[in-house]
Formats: structure tokens, C-alpha cells, sequence
């Protein structure tokens, strides 16, 4: 090989490594940006679990508009401010048609401004404060979101608990759960309850005996907790160490094998809302339970999983409706998508570009997750 034809090698194979990151004549390529690693890494693993056996199962049937789905993924490490930096680069870099993600509020927060200005769809999978998608009209949501949650769990906590006083711990460093405690309290005094006790703590916080002992002294029947699921879990350890044993319950934040590993006894019979259980479902659900299980070694999903493995279907079905892979265009299929039939139920994407779903409760029972009901929007 002559120099200069093993140069033009080198630079066509250098090409060809780079273009592999890019949508070309055979691949389309999405983004996804996912908590990997980091505070609350169980939620970005099992909704990225979820997102990879949407991708392989599209790609077996032969891909999207003849072509295949390449995923390019990127870990945020739960840290604020690394949300921001991974989208820009699956933009800017990767130039990935849609980006998929974010399980926290306020990581699809940090996001979601960017794919606006790019023009990129954004679909998150399962973030639930309803400012995600207010950002624009290229963010899209397959959840409920946190008004419906919140009045969710405070007829819960009024109708099932019978509780007339609750008092509420709330993250503020989380939109999440600033979000969800203002709904939460808005249904609750709304259902004739009455809130005693209002109280902050920091995400990654590690004693929280203070709060819990002040709101021990205002005898609520029962505190709210709108957080995620390490912190929910040394919350509920540390009020039984000061005393506090009255019903302790959250939202779709607790669901993690964490809460249990972590909380140990002292997370039994706690409850909190999310959006699925493996427990309840149609077929379709039922058939996802059995090809995870498959794919991750007999484990079982959960929300985040499903709702991941949702998020990547919907895009791929709005791409294919759109007759390809434009922003605008995806971004109006998008819009139109109806009677969805997902694996977390029907999914119609609604003029706010969230979506109508049911929640369910589930108890914590034998260090495993019971499902108790299911509440209809
Ligand atoms: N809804 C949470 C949020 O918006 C994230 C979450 C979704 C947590 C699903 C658990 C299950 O931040």
C-alpha cells in the first residue's frame, strides 16, 4: 500500500468510526441521558434497561423506516448540572434526532431548554413536575404528572388512612418534590384535611431526627414524604428512632429495591403512588414483564423500566408516522399520538403534551412491593 492510499484509509476509517455516532443512510440516532451512576442511579438503570430492549426489539423487526435505531446513552451521575452538558453533546456532537429522558423533573428541567432551542424532540419517560413540558412545544411526557399525583395520594391519605392531620417533609432541593408537596397539600385540604406540619431537609441529607422530631410534636396521623428513594428510606428509619410511628407514605420517587434494601423493617407497610405494576396490566404489559425478564436475568421491572422501554416505542412509532426524522415533524406525530396501546397503559399525548394515565399504590409488604389499587385520572 502506497502512503498516500494508506492515509486516505486511515482518515476513511477515522470517518467512518466518528460517522458511527451519527445518523447515516442506515441508522437513525437517538439520544437517551439517564442518572447511570450517582444519588438516584436505580432510576436511571432501569429506565435505560427499559429503553435498550425498546431499541433491540425495533431493530429485530428491522429498525424504523428501513433503517436501524442506533441508542447513544449518556450518564448524567445524578448531578446537577451534568444533564445540561450531556444533551448539548448528543446534540451538537452526535446529532441525535430525539432525545430520550429524564426520570427526575429536574434533570429533564435542565435539558429541556436546550432541545427546544435545537429543535429536537424531548421525550421524558416518566418526569412528573408539570414545568417539563411547559419549556416548549418540543417536550413531551408519557406520564401522569404531579396535580394528578398529588391529589392521588392525598385522597388516599384522607379516604384509605383515614388521616384528618398530615404534615409533609418536602426536598427543596428537587422540583420534583417541591411540586408534588404543593399539590399533594392542595388536594389534601381540599378533601377537609388539615396539614399540621411543614418541614424541609436537602436531598442527600443524612439526619433528619430534627424535622421529624419537631413534626412528632404536632401529632399528625400520618407524614407525607415527596422525596426519592435514599433519602425516603432514612426518613422512615429515623422517624421510628424519635418515636414517630404513624403511616409514612410518598410517590413514585420511593420506587426503588433501595427503599427496602435500605429502609429494612422500617419501610414495611409504608405506601406510595406510581405509575405501573407488574402485578396489573393488559397483555401487552404482561408481555413486556415476560421479555425483561428474559433480557436482565429474571428480574422484574419496574415503573421507570417500563415507562423507559414506553418513551422509546412512542418516538419510534410517531417517527414512522411522521415518514421520517425531522424535528418539526416528529415533534407533530408526536402530538398526535392516540390510543397508544404501551405497556403502562393507553397513551394519548394531550394538548399540554403529557399524558393521561392512571396511577397505582403500592405497599411495601415483605420487603417487597404489593400492589394495593388502581386510580383512574
Ligand atoms: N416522577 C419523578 C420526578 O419527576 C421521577 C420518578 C418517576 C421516580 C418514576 C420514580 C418513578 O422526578
Amino acid at each position: 500500500m502506497n502512503r498516500r492510499l494508506s492515509i486516505s484509509v486511515l482518515f476513511a476509517a477515522a470517518l467512518a468510526f466518528a460517522g458511527c455516532d451519527k445518523t447515516s443512510s442506515d441508522q437513525i440516532a437517538v439520544g437517551e441521558f439517564a442518572s447511570l451512576t450517582g444519588k438516584e442511579a436505580t432510576f436511571g438503570q432501569s429506565s435505560h434497561e427499559g429503553t435498550v430492549l425498546a431499541v433491540e426489539e425495533i431493530n429485530a423487526g428491522g429498525g424504523v423506516l428501513g433503517k436501524k435505531i442506533r441508542l447513544l446513552t449518556e450518564d448524567n451521575q445524578s448531578k446537577a448540572g451534568e444533564s445540561a452538558n450531556a444533551v448539548n453533546k448528543l446534540i451538537a456532537k452526535d446529532a441525535v434526532v430525539a432525545v430520550l429522558g429524564e426520570v427526575a423533573s429536574s434533570r429533564s428541567l435542565e435539558a429541556a431548554p436546550i432541545c427546544q432551542g435545537a429543535g429536537v424532540p424531548q421525550i421524558s419517560p416518566s418526569s412528573t413536575n408539570p414545568k417539563v413540558t411547559q419549556t416548549g412545544d418540543y417536550i413531551f411526557r408519557v406520564c401522569f404528572i404531579d396535580p394528578f399525583q398529588g391529589t392521588v395520594m392525598a385522597n388516599f391519605a384522607k379516604k384509605t388512612l383515614k388521616a384528618q392531620k398530615i404534615a409533609i417533609f418536602t426536598d427543596v432541593k428537587s422540583d420534583y418534590s417541591k411540586g408534588l408537596a404543593k399539590f399533594f397539600k392542595e388536594g389534601f385540604l381540599k378533601a377537609g384535611g388539615e396539614v399540621v406540619a411543614e418541614l424541609d431537609y436537602n436531598g442527600g441529607d443524612k439526619d433528619f431526627k430534627g424535622q421529624l422530631t419537631a413534626i412528632k410534636s404536632k401529632a399528625p396521623e400520618g407524614v407525607f414524604v415527596p422525596g426519592y428513594y435514599t433519602d425516603a428510606a432514612l426518613i422512615c428509619i429515623q422517624a421510628r428512632e424519635v418515636g414517630l410511628t404513624v403511616p409514612l407514605f410518598g410517590g413514585d420517587g420511593w420506587e426503588s429495591e433501595k427503599l427496602t434494601e435500605i429502609g429494612k423493617e422500617a419501610v414495611e407497610g409504608t405506601y406510595f403512588s406510581t405509575h405501573y405494576s407488574p402485578e396489573a396490566g393488559g397483555p401487552k404489559a404482561k408481555a413486556f414483564v415476560e421479555a425483561y425478564k428474559k433480557r436482565y436475568s429474571g428480574k422484574l421491572p419496574d415503573a421507570m423500566a417500563a415507562l423507559g422501554y414506553d418513551s422509546a416505542m412512542i418516538l419510534f412509532d410517531a417517527m414512522t408516522r411522521a415518514g421520517g426524522t425531522e424535528g418539526a415533524k416528529v415533534r407533530d406525530a408526536l402530538a398526535g399520538t392516540k390510543e397508544y396501546d404501551a405497556v403502562t397503559g393507553k397513551i394519548t399525548i394531550n394538548q399540554d403534551r403529557d399524558a393521561d394515565k392512571s396511577a397505582v399504590i403500592l405497599q411495601v409488604k415483605d420487603g417487597k412491593f404489593s400492589y394495593v389499587e388502581t386510580i383512574a385520572p
